[in-house]
This record gives structure tokens, C-alpha cells and sequence, in this order.
């Protein structure tokens, strides 16, 4: 089962992503779970992630960016997601082809037909079974991370965007969520971090295709 998880900077999904990993190893053994996250996941996505993100990088063209992100995503679906999912393992995805959607397309305005094009081709087709959306407004988004680089967390070059980029993001992934309402679930990420994960299991338990004695 292919599960992915999208918001905001500052949304707080990798902190959810990882405490799921946590309880899903738990129930299922360590074998079955595996957590990854987009742009990296992979030696060569990663290195691939260094290049998108650095700060040295300023004059990158919204194509380079975008076409990036899909050469990275390329790699980590062909060497980690798929391979997963053949041995029926449960895959975790901190950021999926839907960021590209909602950050290239809408965020930097390229043309969404040509998006959706060459990520459909990135990615083989290969879609989540189940999207978590952690919704939370921009300026608390924006807040919280001020509050992580002040705490010493990396600060990347998509970091650095303006607020009308920003909100243009955010009205993509309303868009993108619209468009196909059973794959996504919304969970309200302005809680404390036991609470949204508390939801988070809440909805995941009964949507898992998953043989509990295997
Ligand atoms: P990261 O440090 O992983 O941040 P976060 O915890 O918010 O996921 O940085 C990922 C950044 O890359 C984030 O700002 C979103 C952006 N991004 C895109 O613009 N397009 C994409 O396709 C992906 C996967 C990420």
C-alpha cells in the first residue's frame, strides 16, 4: 500500500510521518514499513536534492526546478517505492508527485498540463492509494518554521519563497484535493503533535489493506 503525506512548510508531516513509521513497525514488523521522503529518499535523489535546495542555487530557471524534482523522483520510484510495493510492503512517502503539482504548477505557474504530463511519466503512473493532507493556514505554516531555523534547522532555498507563492501553493493543494476527494484525507495539523497523530492513526486503521497475521 502506497501512502503519502503533503502540506505546507511547517505543516508538520515529517514528525507525523516518522511517528507513523514508529507505530506501523510496531504492529506490523519492520520489514513491512518503509519511510521515505521526496526530494531524496535514494544516494541519487539525494544528491539530486542538494542541487534543488541550495541557497548558492538563486538563479535556478522554474523548469530546471521542476524537471529536477522529477529526476529525483524518477530514481526513488524505480529503486525504493516500487520494489516495495512488489513485496507488499506498506511505503510512506513524506512528499509525492502532488507537491510537484501544487509547488510547480500552481506555486511557479508552469503549465499544469505539461506538470501533470511528464510527473505522470516520472513516476510510471504509479499513484498513492491514500493521500494525508495536513492542513494548515499559511501564516502558521510560516511561523512554525521561522521557529526551526531559529532552533538550527535547515533553511533551503524553497524556504525563501515570497507569501504569493506560498498562497498560490496552498490554493493548489485545495484544487488538487477537489479534484479527487477519495484519495485524500484531511487532518487538522494545528494541534499538538499527539493529537494529529492520534487522528492520524485513526484514519489510517481501517483503510489498511493489509493481512494483520502476515
Ligand atoms: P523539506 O526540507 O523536505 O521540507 P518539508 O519538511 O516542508 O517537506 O523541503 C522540501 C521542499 O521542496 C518543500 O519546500 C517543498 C518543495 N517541493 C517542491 O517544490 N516540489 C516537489 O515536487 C517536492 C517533492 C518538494
Amino acid at each position: 500500500m502506497f501512502i503519502t503525506l503533503e502540506g505546507m512548510d511547517g505543516s508538520g508531516k515529517s514528525t507525523q510521518a516518522r511517528l507513523l513509521a514508529e507505530f506501523l513497525r510496531a504492529q506490523f514488523g519492520a520489514a513491512k514499513i518503509v519511510l521515505t521522503r521526496e526530494p531524496g529518499g535514494a544516494a541519487i535523489s539525494e544528491q539530486i536534492r542538494g542541487v534543488i535546495h541550495s541557497l548558492r542555487n538563486d538563479n535556478m530557471a522554474p523548469l530546471t526546478e521542476f524537471l529536477l524534482y522529477n529526476a529525483a523522483r524518477a530514481q526513488i520510484v524505480a529503486e525504493v517505492i516500487r520494489p516495495a510495493l512488489a513485496q507488499d510492503k506498506i511505503v510512506l512517502c513524506d512528499r509525492y508527485a502532488d507537491s510537484t503539482l501544487a509547488y510547480q504548477g500552481y506555486g511557479r505557474q508552469l503549465d499544469l498540463a505539461m506538470v501533470r504530463d511528464v510527473t505522470r511519466y516520472a513516476t510510471g503512473g504509479l499513484k498513492p492509494d491514500l493521500t494525508f493532507y495536513f492542513e494548515l493556514d499559511i501564516e502558521a505554516g510560516l511561523a512554525r518554521r521561522n521557529q526551526g531555523h531559529a532552533r538550527g534547522e535547515e533553511l533551503n532555498r524553497m524556504d525563501v519563497q515570497t507569501r504569493e507563492f506560498y498562497a498560490r501553493v496552498y490554493n493548489g493543494y485545495k484544487l488538487l484535493r477537489q479534484a479527487e476527494p477519495a484519495r485524500w484525507i484531511v487532518i487538522d495539523g494545528s494541534r499538538a503533535v499527539e493529537s494529529v497523530q492520534a487522528d492520524l492513526r485513526a484514519q489510517l486503521s481501517p483503510r489498511l489493506r493489509v493481512n494483520l497475521s502476515s
